[in-house]
């Protein structure tokens, strides 16, 4: 990696927030409650989830728990994910500014959480994170000062991670974490809340899922998004907007496409028509055209309509929207047909339309079945659209199908569908042809429903994915996008493969270099990594193909097992080449997401996760080789939502 930062020679940084994870008890602290006694002595519980006495570690049936303090904690498993309850704590005054305590268990935003309620009012909230392991947490209840407030342990989920547990709690003039900033508003803070992505793309509150409409025009990036308006759940589906010159710094503007009679607002993609082949151009005046379903049935007004492609355009670069009066464009022709994503193509002249339909066709049972398939369509005008060709294998929701750079053999086009499953072939401009099997583009747990921006004045193809899954409980937000990538295909031994890397454009966060051994011994990196804080960075690393190896990166775990060539994040595992005898990493870590990009981005696994407070550092362990070469540079990288 050449070093992009200008700053004199590179250090380790050990400084930083130490004090924060500083778990010791402080003179001044006092205890509240740490559950080592036979009962909950003057907490009162209610429900059938705690019992009448503190557990004294795991219930029946429940996963190890740990991280707890002495014998005794909360643990609301009694009786399994199934029941429900709450433990309320005796009245106290707020005298010190801090709350320390431990949580464990479910992420489930106001239902497996820690409470503090004051006057009847919930005023700071707190959950597990899906883990048994308890971490440490802190409310800032300085502004309650003076005020009579308790702690009410809730446990009101009865599925998968339906139960909490706590333990320790400390009143203290220091915050053993950075304080919960949650739902309870608190305007000063937006953009930093607690689990607030730092440089991946989240609505400024409510729901989102699928990017749509991703289109460059002079300068701006565009970024529609499937975005619920009024709550933090899916449904209402909206088309939200945002632009950034960069890709990175993105100001949130009006929604553009509201629900209508033919229903909510579903996934499509939007257009430049440069050559105003749609004829919505006005002199001097370029029109944006978005492309988009709407999810006929999904709503009061729309009910028993059936889904159908429709469009709409803009003459102020997407600020204000404009229905075309002939909608639909696309009638049903299957069940759900939905996601067209529309592009130019150049040799035939025409505008090009993958969508996702649902066939139905009858099955032994006399029943029908519904066959995930792909239909193109083309137009010579965006209004008008003709059947061309189906793509036959399974292929479900959000379609993409771009030209890429960087392959030697004829077959330079990728199909891909939303699970980022891809094929590599040819496209004549009717039909496409795949030249590959069916191939992952990304290994991890959260990524989905991806699309590219594919016109863009520099010919690159840029990515941009919905990391699926995420959990952010008491944030005002729910879900984030994944970093863009580029796109390019590379030739290897097994054929043409898809390279993801994150964009150029990455750069511009670069807070300088803060950390960088080259071939140094594995022992000695680790410990320096030891005194390095991480949240926002982006790290690299080349460790020797031949051993066995595990790191742990704010707790999440990556092994290479060399006998089998796999990589493993959290688990899920990847084949990949080793180079030159070393396996090399890109690691971009923000608040809520890793992304790795291994074998030169041939292998990526986008993640989401909760971090854990205390859990703030890199961590490489390999078979007892302390001299093993080792070589890892980790830039710091700057919030985006910071001026
Ligand atoms: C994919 C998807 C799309 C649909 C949209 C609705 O995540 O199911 O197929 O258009 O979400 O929000």
């Amino acid at each position: 990696m050449s070093p992009r930062s200008r700053r004199p020679a590179p250090v380790v940084l050990s400084l930083l927030s130490v004090a924060l994870t500083a778990l010791a008890a402080r003179a001044d602290d006092e205890l509240f409650a740490d559950f080592e006694g036979a009962d909950y002595g003057s907490w009162v519980a209610t429900g059938n989830a705690f019992g009448n006495a503190p557990a004294k570690g795991s219930l029946p049936n429940q996963q190890p728990v740990g991280g707890f303090r002495g014998q005794g904690l909360v643990n609301s498993y009694l009786g399994g994910d199934a029941s429900t309850g709450t433990l309320t704590s005796p009245p106290f005054l707020v005298a010190k500014p801090y709350l320390n305590f431990l949580v464990g268990g479910g992420a489930h935003d106001g239902k497996t959480c820690v409470n503090v309620v004051v006057d009847g009012k919930t005023v700071r909230s707190a959950t597990g994170r899906d883990d048994e392991t308890l971490s440490m947490a802190t409310f800032d209840l300085a502004e309650f000062a003076g005020k009579q407030a308790r702690i009410r342990i809730v446990d009101d989920d009865t599925g998968g991670w339906g139960h909490v547990n706590a333990d320790h709690f400390v009143f203290s003039d220091t915050a053993a974490t950075p304080p919960v900033v949650a739902v309870i508003p608190d305007a000063s803070r937006l953009y930093d809340e607690t689990w607030r992505p730092q440089f991946h793309f989240t609505a400024r509150e409510n729901w989102l899922n699928d990017p749509n409409g991703l289109v460059w025009l002079d300068g701006e990036f565009h970024l529609f998004f499937q975005h619920n308006p009024s709550g933090r759940n899916w449904g209402n589906m909206t088309w939200g907007h945002a632009v950034s010159r960069d890709l990175f710094h993105w100001q949130q503007l009006d929604h553009a496409l509201y629900p209508d009679r033919f229903g909510t607002m579903f996934s499509g993609s939007a257009v430049v028509d440069r050559r105003n082949t749609s004829g919505f151009g006005k002199p001097g005046r370029v029109p944006m055209v978005a492309i988009y379903t709407a999810a006929g049935g999904t709503s009061e007004a729309s009910k028993g309509m059936p889904f159908t492609q429709c469009i709409a355009y803009s003459l102020d670069k997407g600020r204000t929207w404009t229905k075309h009066e002939a909608n639909p464009v696309v009638p049903n022709v299957g069940d759900g047909d939905r996601d067209p994503k529309v592009f130019w193509h150049e040799p035939t002249r025409r505008w090009i339309m993958p969508l996702y339909v649902g066939e139905k066709e009858p099955a032994k049972d006399g029943k029908t079945r519904t066959r995930n398939r792909l239909h193109f369509h083309t137009s010579p005008d965006l209004k008008t659209w003709s059947f061309a060709s189906k793509f036959a294998e399974d292929l479900y929701e959000c379609p993409g199908l771009v030209r890429l750079r960087g392959a030697r053999g004829p077959a330079d086009w990728v199909l891909w569908g939303a699970s980022g499953e891809y094929w590599v072939g040819t496209f004549d401009g009717r039909e496409f042809r795949a030249a590959t099997p069916r191939l992952r583009g990304d290994h991890g747990a959260n990524a989905y429903a991806a699309q590219a921006y594919d016109d863009l004045p520099d010919h690159r193809v840029v990515l941009v994915t919905w990391m699926n899954g995420g959990k952010y409980p008491g944030m005002p937000f729910n879900q984030q996008m994944g970093l863009p990538v580029t796109l390019e295909l590379r030739d290897t031994p097994e054929g043409p493969r898809l390279r993801k890397w994150p964009v150029a454009e990455l750069g511009g966060l670069d807070d300088g270099l803060a950390f960088r051994f080259r071939n140094a011994r594995l022992a000695e990196v680790a410990s320096a990594l030891a005194r390095v804080d991480l949240e926002l960075d982006d790290i690299q690393l080349a460790l020797p193909a031949g051993r066995d190896w595990r790191l742990e990166i704010r707790g999440i775990p990556i092994d290479w097992r060399h006998a089998d060539g796999k990589l493993r994040v959290r688990g899920r595992e990847a084949a990949l080449h080793p180079r030159n005898g070393a396996v090399s990493l890109r690691l971009v870590l923000d608040r809520t997401s890793l992304e790795t990009f291994a074998d030169d981005g041939l292998v990526v696994f986008s993640d989401c996760f909760l971090p854990p407070p205390n859990q703030r550092h890199l961590k490489i362990a390999m078979d007892g080789a302390d001299d093993a070469p080792v070589s890892c540079e980790i830039h710091r990288l700057r919030s985006a939502w910071r001026p």
